[in-house]
């Protein structure tokens, strides 16, 4: 065989593994990123033996990840075994590169999941200088947890279920809402959680359920545009996000003020206060659906 008919060879090979390869991916913007990234690559080879090792790592993910999730229903977290931590790390870098399908993302942390196990989302940590200052993952589940226990309003909070917190990685996983965050409601993807929407019903169910909170000490203390959603089935509201919340336990403290030193400077930080930022969001989305009903 000459040289040229051995590259026409070795190029349809490439192309019937590459898409034996695609095929594989669950998530058809994923693989036609892959796609992409062959074509626009001089070493195809190499590429594709990259594609390769992310077909067999999300396939290592989904058999030995989900399992044990789908079984702690019962528990309140898992504990995870090593293997699984393991595989955690590979989905928080995947989740941290976008290779996964992003749900969204906040100061200080990437939210995505695996379209073919969308009840569960990973919470990944890429801010850690921020996220330093406020709750750990761990925190933040049992704020969660607690949330859900008391909150008996119609209120969706998401279901934590288990998190990985190490030197390199700290992440969580928790139930996915199928829904839009406030600050995205009126784009055109997301016209389905609109039909349901009702202004006053919808920010009444989430004055109820911070009353609840307070009622128990909790404060959520980070109310904006990208922490309440809307589910798309009920347009009622999702509260997400407990990464700044606290739980007092007596009346006499203020949750939303605390001394601070640092070094020899003292100051008072400062939350944002739930009861005022509600009516703050509301007023926006009232203003907002007017225009867009315009
Ligand atoms: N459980 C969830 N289900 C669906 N989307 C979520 C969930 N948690 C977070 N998100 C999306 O990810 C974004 C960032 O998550 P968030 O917890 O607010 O991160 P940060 O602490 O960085 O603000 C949210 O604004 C929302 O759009
Ligand atoms: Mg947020």
């Amino acid at each position: 065989m000459n040289k040229l008919d051995s590259n026409i060879f070795e190029s349809e090979n490439n192309a019937e593994r590459l898409e034996n390869l695609l095929s594989e991916f669950d998530n058809a913007e994923l693989a036609n990123r892959q796609r992409d990234r062959y074509n626009n690559t001089e070493d195809k080879n190499a590429i594709l033996e990259d594609i390769a090792e992310i077909v067999a790592e999300r396939k290592q993910i989904v058999n030995e990840t989900f399992i044990p999730i789908e079984s702690a229903e019962n528990g309140l977290f898992a504990e995870h075994t090593k293997r699984q931590g393991q595989i955690l790390k590979v989905v928080a870098e995947s989740v941290k590169q976008a290779k996964e399908e992003s749900l969204g993302f906040g100061n200080v942390a990437k939210v995505a999941k695996i379209k073919k196990y969308p009840k569960y989302c990973y919470k990944v940590i890429t801010n850690p200088t921020d996220y330093k200052e406020e709750n750990n993952v761990k925190i933040e589940m049992e704020l969660l947890a607690l949330s859900r226990n008391i909150n008996k309003s119609k209120v969706k909070i998401p279901r934590p279920i288990y998190c990985l917190a190490n030197r390199e990685t700290h992440m969580y996983v928790m139930e996915t809402m199928d829904a839009a965050p406030l600050v995205s409601l009126f784009l055109e993807e997301n016209k389905k959680a609109l039909e349901k929407f009702e202004i006053e019903k919808f920010f009444n169910e989430l004055q109820k359920c911070l009353d609840e909170l307070h009622a128990k000490g909790i404060h959520h203390r980070d109310i904006h545009l990208g922490n309440v959603m809307v589910d798309f089935k009920t347009g009622r509201p999702c509260l997400i996000d407990f990464g700044k919340s606290i739980k007092v336990d007596n009346d006499s403290e203020n949750p939303y003020e605390k001394e601070i030193e640092k070094g020899d400077e003292k100051g008072i930080k400062t939350w944002l206060v739930d009861n005022i930022e509600i009516k703050k969001i509301k007023e926006i989305i009232k203003k907002e659906s007017e225009r867009t009903l315009c």
